[in-house]
């Protein structure tokens, strides 16, 4: 570089912690969690600990090259086998299909590494238990990555659940609702939930509004469940004629063991929706509402105002007074749904860094497997037509 006046950078002499990061998969997640992990460095004034990008992992040599040189990784793997046993490497980030998340996250456990992995935490009850046994027994941080527990008006709303402002919690209703099968014509792969893992809308989708539920009212002792395949066949876009087996929507009737009832919805066919997660939760002292097409504002209803004054007030989650806000966005400033993996990845680092625990504002692999309890359940419950309870 030319000119008398540069100074290069000293990238090590940045105080705190180091923590080497591998992520797995470059697809969608791969880039929001490197992405993330890129804005961690300069979004807190004082970052719990510094990413240090050491490899990506992919089966195609040219793409992840591409992309670990792009999202400014050290370098990358080909074998994910390999990148678990590189010792630059603290922290392996799971960001593959539902079905490639139990193999390495055990071997990465195994390894001594702490995991991330994203939801639904595997495609069965019993792969989520041996991921929860191996991660528990080699005494690693585990996290299950239900990104919306760090959105700051979700976070909000526990805080204020948890200090009472909504007296005895009724009844919760959440919906996770998107279109991309609404139409017969759509070909296989255009349908996410119906091509790849066939993993269904439920695992898909409805894990994120169960977690949801567990995080913000409790625990789930008891659900009755319907699942819908309206689609039962569609065209490849080879013209084969391909059998789908995978739920398109769900509807679920909780119960939870503080007393309170809850519904759930998921669908991958809610004609016009792209991704809209709501929920609203209603007290014997008041009530909140957050929709994720307006994610900085939680609308809350309080009783403990003057009667003239009673309505839902819309509050913008975005001041200093508020969680997790990021340094460099002034009140009224709004953060962005990728902000919710910037806050939870932040938390890992926390948590690994300074041996803090994951929970109870992280979702650890306990909770992953708890949720995938409850799926199955919903799923039982659907075959037979009955209210199944929930032992964990
Ligand atoms: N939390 C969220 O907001 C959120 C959103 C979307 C998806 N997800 C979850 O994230 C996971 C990944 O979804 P996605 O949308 O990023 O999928 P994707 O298909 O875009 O990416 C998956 C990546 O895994 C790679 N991969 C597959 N097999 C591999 C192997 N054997 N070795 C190395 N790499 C391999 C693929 O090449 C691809 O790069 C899924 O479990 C999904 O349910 C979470």
């Amino acid at each position: 570089m030319a000119g008398e006046s540069f100074t290069p950078v000293q990238y090590e002499a940045l105080p705190g912690p180091r923590l080497g990061i591998g992520v797995l998969g470059y697809g969608f997640m791969g880039k929001v969690h490197s992405n993330a992990y890129l804005k961690i460095p300069y979004s807190f004034s004082q970052p719990a600990a510094y990413p240090d990008l050491i490899a990506m992992c992919g089966r195609d040599a040219a793409r992840v090259a591409d992309l670990a040189a792009r999202m400014r990784f050290r370098g990358y793997y080909t074998d994910w086998q390999q990148m678990i046993r590189d010792p630059d490497i603290h922290i392996l980030d799971n960001c593959t299909p539902d079905n490639l998340h139990h193999a390495p996250s055990i071997a990465a456990a195994q390894a001594g590494k702490h995991v991330i992995c994203e939801k639904p935490l595997a495609m069965t009850v019993r792969e989520a238990a041996e991921m929860l046994e191996a991660a528990s027994k080699a005494g690693v941080k585990h996290m299950t990555c239900f990104n919306y527990r760090f959105i700051p008006a979700v976070r909000l709303a526990r805080q204020l659940l948890e200090r009472g402002v909504l007296g005895q919690v009724y009844q919760f209703r959440g919906r996770y609702l998107q279109e991309p099968g609404h139409d017969p014509a759509a070909p296989l792969e255009d349908v996410w939930y119906a091509s790849g893992t066939r993993s269904g809308i439920l695992l898909g989708i409805g894990s994120h509004i169960i977690d949801m539920a567990r995080f913000l009212v409790g625990e789930i002792v008891a659900v009755s469940g319907l699942l819908r395949t309206w689609n039962t066949t569609r065209r490849s876009r080879a013209g084969a004629t391909e059998t789908v087996t995978a739920d398109e929507a769900n509807v679920a009737v909780v119960e939870f063991a503080n007393g309170a009832v809850g519904t759930l919805e998921s669908s991958g066919v809610a004609t016009g929706h792209k991704n809209q997660h709501t929920w609203e939760i209603n007290g014997s002292k008041g009530s909140m509402y957050w929709d994720l097409e307006d994610p900085n504002h939680l609308y809350v209803y309080s009783d403990d105002l003057a009667a003239e004054l009673r309505g839902f007030a819309s509050v913008s989650v975005t001041t200093g007074a508020h969680p997790l806000q990021v340094l460099y966005l002034p009140p009224g400033h709004n953060a962005g749904w990728e902000y919710g993996h910037l806050h939870a990845l932040h938390h890992f680092l926390d948590c690994v860094a300074y041996d803090k625990p994951v929970a109870p504002y992280g979702a650890t692999f306990e909770d992953g497997y708890r949720v995938q309890v409850i799926m199955d359940a919903l799923t039982r419950s659907s075959q037979d037509g009955r209210r199944v309870t929930l032992t964990y």
